[in-house]
C-alpha cells in the first residue's frame, strides 16, 4: 500500500506547553480538529535532523482517546519521513516500559528508537470528560528536558501547517504483527509488539526470580496488587503470576480500562480504597486473611504505594530501605550503589542510609528527569520521591512494578537469612528494623487540590515575604505552641545540576527547624485544573522510645504551626485537604 505525503494548514492552538510530564489536557481539548497533528508536528519540527528515517514508538496507559491519538501519530510520523513505528498490542506500554523499549528495543537493523509519545495522564482519572496526556521521551528514555519542551512550545504558537500521510487506512493494533507501507522516503512500517517482553526481560535481569519465587510460594505469604485497572495489569499478570507462579486472586482490578473503571488510578491511602480495604489498614477488629504484602500502580505504572498488614510505608521511607538492602537482596546492585537522589519535598531517610553507608547523596527539585541527568553521568543508582515514585538506574523513568519486586526481593532475602520453618519476616518488621537502626522520619503530606489560582499564588508570595524575617516567624511559632523548635532557615530552593550546570529556581519554600524537621511548601506542576497546593512536614526522630507513636500523633504540632504561619485558610477558604497521604 502506498501513500501521499499531504500538507495542511493549521493555525496554532493556545497553551500547547508540556509540564514536567507532557501535554496534559482534557480529552474534549484533545479533541479539537487538529489539536494532536499540531503538537506532534510541532515536536518533530523541534527534533529536526533526526526524524527522518528513525524509529518512534507510541503507545501509553490505554485512556479514553489513546486509539484515536494512535492513528493520528502514525499518519503524522509517516509523512515526516519516520521510518518505523512501533506500538505496544493494543497501544499499551506502561511508561517505565517505554523507558526499556527505548533503551533496549533494536529493530531489523540492530537500529534503536529515537524516542516516544508517551500517551498517559498517569494518574488522573481517564474518560471522555477527564484527562490525556502527550508526552515525549528521548533517546535515553527519560522525558524531554527543558530546552526541548520549550522548543516545542515555542513552534506550537506559530505552527501554520503539518504533514499527514494519505491513502494509509486505519493501522488494526489489536493484533502483533508488522503492517509495511510506501511513501514518498521509501518503506514505512508499523510494527505491533507484545508489550511486557522487553520489559519481563529487564526485570529478569535486574532480580532475582528465583527467590521470590520461593517466597511467593510460602503458605504464609500471601500478596495482593492493585493495577487500578491502569496498564499496570498487563505486567501483573505476566511477571506476578506467569513467571512467579503467583495465585492469580492476589491481583486486583488488573484489566486496564479506558476511564479505569470510573477510578482515579492513583496509587495512595485515599484513591486506592479497595487495596487499602483488604490491607486492614484503619481497621482494628480481627479480618480475616488480611495478606502479607499489598501494592497498587498508577495508570501508567510509574507509581507505586507499598503496604504491609496493616501497615503503610511511606514513599520517602521506601527508598531508604531500598537503597539501605539493595546490596545483597537484588543482583543488580551487586557491584555496589553509584549514589542515591531523593526529590527535595521527600524526607531525609534517604540522608540518613547514604551517610551510614558512605554513599553519594543528591538533593534535587521534584521531577524524575533530574535523576535521569545523574544517572546519565553515572553517578546515582537508586531514587524516589515522595510522590510514590520509585526507581533505579535501569531506565530512565520510575517504576511501579521495579519497586514492588524491589520489595519482594528484600522479604525473600530477610527471609532466606531467618531461621529455616521461623516466622515470616513482613514488611512491618522490616521497617520497624530499619527505623531503629537509622532513626524515623514522621512524615505526612497536605494536597489543597483545585484551588484558585490567584489565592495559591498570594499565599505562596506571602510565604515568601514572611521568610524576610526569621523573628516574625519564630514569634508565630511560639505564640501558637511555644514548645516547637524554632526555624534556623526558610529559603526557596534552587538547584544548580552537577552534570550540566542547568539552574532551577523556585522549586518549594522551605522551613527548615532547629531539631531537623522540615516544612515545605509547592505549588503542583501535574493538576490540570486550577493549582494545588503541597504542604509536607517533616519530623526526625531517633530515640528509640518515641519512634513507634502514631505519625499523626507526632507531627500534629508541626501542623497545626503550618496552617497558622501559611494562613491556609485564610487563602483558600479551605479548613481541610482534599488528600492527606
Ligand atoms: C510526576 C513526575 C514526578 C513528580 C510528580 C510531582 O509524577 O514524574 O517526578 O514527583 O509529578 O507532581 P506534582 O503534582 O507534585 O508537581
Ligand atoms: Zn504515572
Amino acid at each position: 500500500m502506498g501513500f501521499v505525503r499531504a500538507v495542511k494548514e493549521t493555525t496554532p492552538y493556545d497553551g500547547q506547553k508540556p509540564g514536567t510530564s507532557g501535554l496534559r489536557k482534557k480529552v474534549t481539548v484533545f479533541k479539537q480538529p487538529r489539536y494532536v497533528e499540531n503538537f506532534v508536528q510541532a515536536t518533530f519540527n523541534a527534533l529536526g535532523e533526526k526524524v527522518k528515517g528513525s524509529i518512534i514508538v507510541v503507545s501509553g496507559d490505554g485512556r479514553y482517546f489513546s486509539k484515536d491519538a494512535i492513528q493520528i501519530i502514525i499518519k503524522v510520523a509517516a509523512a515526516n519521513g519516520v521510518k518505523q513505528v512501533w506500538i505496544g498490542q493494543n497501544g499499551l506500554l506502561s511508561t517505565p516500559a517505554v523507558s526499556a523499549v527505548i533503551r533496549n528495543r533494536v529493530g531489523p537493523d540492530g537500529e534503536k528508537a529515537t524516542g516516544a509519545f508517551i500517551l498517559t495522564a498517569s494518574h488522573n482519572p481517564g474518560g471522555p470528560h477527564e484527562d490525556f496526556g502527550i508526552k515525549y521521551n528521548t533517546e535515553n528514555g527519560g522525558p524531554a528536558l527543558e530546552s526541548l519542551t520549550d522548543k516545542i512550545f515555542s513552534i506550537t504558537k506559530t505552527i501554520n501547517e503539518y504533514y499527514i500521510a494519505e491513502g494509509i487506512a486505519d493501522v488494526d493494533i489489536s493484533e502483533c504483527g508488522t503492517s509495511t507501507f510506501s511513501g514518498p522516503d521509501g518503506p514505512f512500517s508499523v510494527v505491533v509488539f507484545d508489550p511486557t517482553e522487553d520489559y519481563v526481560n529487564l526485570m529478569k535481569h535486574i532480580f532475582d526470580f528465583g527467590a521470590i519465587k520461593s517466597l511467593l510460594s510460602r503458605p504464609d505469604f500471601s500478596f495482593c496488587y492493585d493495577a487500578l485497572h491502569g496498564v499496570a495489569g498487563i505486567y501483573a499478570q505476566k511477571i506476578f503470576v506467569d513467571e512467579l507462579s503467583a495465585d492469580p486472586s492476589f491481583l486486583l482490578n488488573c484489566v486496564p480500562k479506558e476511564d479505569f473503571g470510573g477510578g482515579h488510578p492513583d496509587p495512595n491511602l485515599t484513591y486506592a480504597k479497595e487495596l487499602v480495604h483488604r490491607m486492614g489498614l484503619g481497621k482494628t477488629d480481627p479480618i480475616e486473611e488480611i495478606p502479607e504484602f499489598g501494592a497498587a500502580a498508577d495508570g501508567d505504572a510509574d507509581r507505586n504505594m507499598v503496604l504491609g498488614k496493616r501497615f503503610f510505608v511511606t514513599p520517602s521511607d521506601s527508598v531508604a530501605i531500598i537503597a539501605a538492602n539493595a546490596v545483597g537482596a537484588i543482583p543488580y546492585f551487586e557491584g555496589g550503589l553509584k549514589g542515591v537522589a531523593r526529590s527535595m519535598p521527600t524526607s531525609a531517610a534517604l540522608d540518613v542510609v547514604a551517610k551510614a553507608l558512605n554513599l553519594k547523596f543528591f538533593e534535587v527539585p521534584t521531577g524524575w528527569k533530574f535523576f535521569g541527568n545523574l544517572m546519565d553521568a553515572g553517578m546515582c543508582s537508586v531514587c524516589g520521591e515522595e510522590s510514590f515514585g520509585t526507581g533505579s538506574d535501569h531506565i530512565r523513568e520510575k517504576d511501579g512494578i521495579w519497586a514492588v519486586l524491589a520489595w519482594l526481593s528484600i522479604l525473600a532475602h530477610r527471609n532466606s537469612q531467618a531461621p529455616s520453618g521461623g516466622k515470616l519476616v513482613t514488611v512491618e518488621d522490616i521497617v520497624r528494623v530499619h527505623w531503629a537502626t537509622y532513626g524515623r522520619h514522621f512524615y505526612t503530606r497536605y494536597d489543597y487540590e483545585n484551588v484558585d489560582a490567584g489565592a495559591a499564588k498570594e499565599l505562596m508570595a506571602y510565604l515568601v515575604s514572611l521568610q524576610s524575617s526569621l523573628s516574625d516567624i519564630n514569634r508565630i511559632i511560639k505564640d501558637v505552641n511555644p514548645d516547637v523548635p524554632s526555624v534556623v532557615k526558610g529559603d526557596e530552593f534552587e538547584y544548580k545540576d552537577p552534570v550540566d550546570g542547568s539552574v532551577s529556581k523556585h522549586q518549594g519554600i522551605r522551613f527548615l527547624f532547629e531539631d531537623g524537621s522540615r516544612l515545605v511548601f509547592r505549588l503542583s506542576g501535574t493538576g490540570s485544573e486550577g493549582a494545588t497546593i503541597r504542604l509536607y512536614i517533616e519530623q526526625y526522630q531517633s530515640h528509640t522510645s518515641k519512634i513507634g507513636i502514631e505519625s499523626q500523633v507526632a507531627l500534629a504540632p508541626l501542623v497545626e504551626i503550618a496552617l497558622k504561619l501559611s494562613k491556609m485558610e485564610e487563602f483558600t477558604g479551605r479548613s481541610s485537604p482534599t488528600v492527606i497521604t
